[in-house]
């Protein structure tokens, strides 16, 4: 880190935009609520949040402490609340908005659906009922493992209605992933689909699941399989029993559970520099609070939107802008099953089109993928509806951001670029597209209620601008993760530790601009993020040293047009290093591994063979060398220390793609 805190920024940016006046003109933030918003906050922060908390959402029993701070940094927000979730999400609506459009879907092959908020309130209590029917109870974890279809959405809600503690994990990933993240969550259930849509091919769910589960995962008494492919599947007698049965059965009303504020609503697995992946646990108010107000001030969201997130319900930007977030402000949502790029670069835009899409939201990777295919496919669709435009997941070149702005958003959309994590639950950093001007590439400034800041290496504000450091939040915010799953140390240790418990500390560098704008520069540690995803470069390390033949793997990031990032392993044989067609091979026969271990996600773009890797006299692998090495960099590191610098010359070798893998 030392070196990026004395880093200059480098990204000149003098490009801006005011907010559109018409936009402006009925938003439902404009620069005079903004300041006032930020007034509120900054005079009494914990008042600010108590009385959006009354303001936006419907109590059972009323909050009356708003902060407690007793057991810092494990802060808890509302305590003595009582509340359901699913409850603010739907039933709130059933009286004015039953019979809007809730959810829109679209199914890869142009199947679609529509379903009300009445509709979609009976699905989910006819599910919620199902759980219980199950032995389901409050607290009880459930891991959804689906395709983007509604019943996803159902399920995460029916989750919450009961007071169950939903786990999703991404369908991309594989089985012994799921088996990971089944086992360490404990999970009583799990609801999965006979298989899934994805570029034109059947993503095998069940036959996944299956493999998971097979020998393992005892707390596992029940798999619910919800149709969607039709393809036959094993049903294993006993555990495993088809949605459409089980909803049958179930009656159309169900009760919420009034549950406490801090009661878990998700638990949702996230990369960390070493180990095993870590379980995000969020809270029930809080989070309910952030996603919501955070639809209505950075999106602008109101019941005659139809709101695109692109986003998977396996990831965070799934869970809050589209399980939880629009529906509790009232808007519909569509959710779209399949890629991006099927069967055609203009499917995104077509459903745009189709379903009449007012807000759009996805990440940098798919607008640069789509910036490639060229001008002429979103062209030949009608995208006037669009309102506003938001990116998430990974910083946006400036040049992305200049696309998206011209082409999708035909000038007249404002941008939003809204940095947070899973950890943080839902938005901290955002332009408000009726109040803030923006800048391509930036994410703007925090929202009201929100203390972010940038340190340097002992936890002292930077004050200059350009200069690079830590991104650190300063006070606790109602969204914030509660702790990591059975881990409270490692909670501690990720994101406290560093400066004594003072601040969060959110694992990226960022530097800030005159103007006071955050520029996000990447992460500080050892996390990938491969198109918008953050994977941990041990994960894929301990999968490819899983196979038999490798000794020792070391994992790196490279600058990817699209992707953001490309994943460069240096591998170590236990046998001898490998040349020729026998290096091509085995390089292609690692990449499937991982593929399989971990999921199509985290296959190494490219594979390279050594004897031994660069370390340090400590033993830690030279990281920061084998970047330079993948770039093409000159090597500025002292190399002293190495053993045999020959090795230098291997790493540097490439081995040629075997074609089609
Ligand atoms: O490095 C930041 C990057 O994504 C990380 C969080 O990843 P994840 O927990 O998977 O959540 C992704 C979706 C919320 C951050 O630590 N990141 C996210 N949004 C932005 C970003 N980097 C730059 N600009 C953003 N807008």
């Amino acid at each position: 880190m030392a070196d990026e805190t004395d880093i200059e920024s480098i990204l000149h940016e003098k490009r801006q935009f005011a907010p559109p006046e018409d936009f402006a003109e009925h938003a439902r933030v404009d620069a005079k609520k903004l300041k006032s918003l930020h007034e509120l906050a900054a005079t009494d922060n914990a008042g600010f949040w108590g009385q959006m908390a009354r303001d936006e959402i419907e109590w059972h029993t009323a909050f009356t402490q708003i902060l407690d701070e007793s057991e810092a940094p494990n802060y808890r927000w509302f305590t003595d609340g009582k509340l359901n979730v699913s409850y603010n999400c739907l039933d709130v609506h059933l009286t004015e908005r039953g019979e809007r459009i809730a959810i829109r879907f679209e199914g890869e092959e142009g199947d679609t659906r529509k379903i009300t908020y009445r509709e979609l309130h009976a699905l989910v209590c006819r599910f919620a009922n199902a759980l219980k029917a199950q032995g389901v109870e409050t607290g009880d974890r459930v891991v959804i493992y689906m395709p983007m279809i509604p019943e996803a959405v159902i399920a995460m809600q029916a989750c919450a209605r009961i007071g169950a503690i939903h786990s999703v994990v991404f369908g991309g990933f594989s089985a012994s992933s799921l088996r990971d993240r089944i086992e360490d969550a404990g999970a009583k259930l799990v609801v999965t689909a006979d298989g899934g849509r994805r570029a034109g091919k059947i993503v095998e769910l069940k036959a996944a699941a299956d493999l998971a589960l097979d020998g393992s995962c005892p707390s596992v008494e029940t798999v619910i399989v919800c149709r969607r492919t039709g393809q036959a599947v094993n049903m294993k007698p006993g555990r495993d029993i088809w949605w459409d049965e089980v909803v049958e059965a179930a009656p159309e009303d169900c009760q919420p559970a009034w549950i406490e504020a801090e009661h878990p609503l998700f638990l949702l697995y996230t990369s960390g520099s070493t180990g095993r992946p870590k379980g995000v646990q969020h809270s029930s108010a809080g989070y309910l609070l952030n996603a919501k107000l955070t639809c209505r001030w950075v999106f602008d969201l109101r019941s005659s939107d139809v709101f695109w997130c692109t986003a998977d319900v396996g990831w965070v930007t799934g869970h809050t802008y589209v399980a939880y977030g629009p529906l509790a402000a009232g808007a519909t949502i569509l959710i779209y099953e399949g890629a991006p790029t099927w069967p055609d670069g203009g499917r995104f835009w077509k459903n745009c089109q189709r379903h009449n899409v007012t807000v759009f939201y996805t990440a940098p990777t798919a607008i640069r993928a789509l910036m490639k295919l060229g001008d002429e496919l979103p062209a030949q669709y009608d995208l006037t509806k669009l309102r506003l435009l938001g990116t998430v997941g990974e910083p946006i070149n400036p040049e992305a951001w200049m696309w998206y702005r011209r082409v999708i958003g035909g000038e007249r959309c404002p941008i939003v670029d809204t940095w947070w994590q899973t950890e943080t639950g839902a938005i901290m950093i955002s332009p408000m597209p009726g109040a803030t001007p923006t800048k391509p590439g930036s994410c703007t400034r925090a929202l009201p209620g929100i203390d972010a800041d940038i340190v340097d290496a002992s936890g002292e504000p930077i004050t200059k601008s350009g200069a690079g450091g830590y991104l650190v939040i300063k006070r606790p915010w109602p969204s914030m993760l509660r702790t990591i799953w059975r881990d409270n140390e490692r909670y501690l240790e990720t994101y406290w530790e560093k400066f004594g418990n003072r601040y969060y500390v959110a694992g990226d560098s960022a530097h800030r601009d005159r103007d006071g704008y955050f520029w996000i520069m990447g992460r500080v540690d050892d996390v990938l993020n491969v198109a918008g995803h953050r994977l941990g470069t041990m994960e894929v390390e301990s999968a490819l040293v899983a196979h038999e033949q490798v000794a020792e793997a070391a994992v790196v990031g490279q600058p990817h047009d699209i992707k953001g990032e490309a994943i460069l392993a240096f591998v170590v044989l236990k046998g001898a290093r490998p040349n020729g067609s026998d290096a091509e091979a085995l390089a292609g026969q690692l990449r499937e591994w991982v593929a399989e271990q971990i999921g199509a996600i985290a296959k190494p773009d490219e594979i390279r063979f050594a004897d031994n890797l660069p370390k340090t006299r400590s033993g830690k692998i030279m990281r920061r060398l084998l970047r330079d090495i993948g770039r093409g960099e000159e090597i500025t590191e002292d190399t002293s220390t190495l053993e045999n610098e020959g090795i230098l010359d291997q790493l540097r070798k490439k081995v040629p793609k075997v074609p089609g893998t």
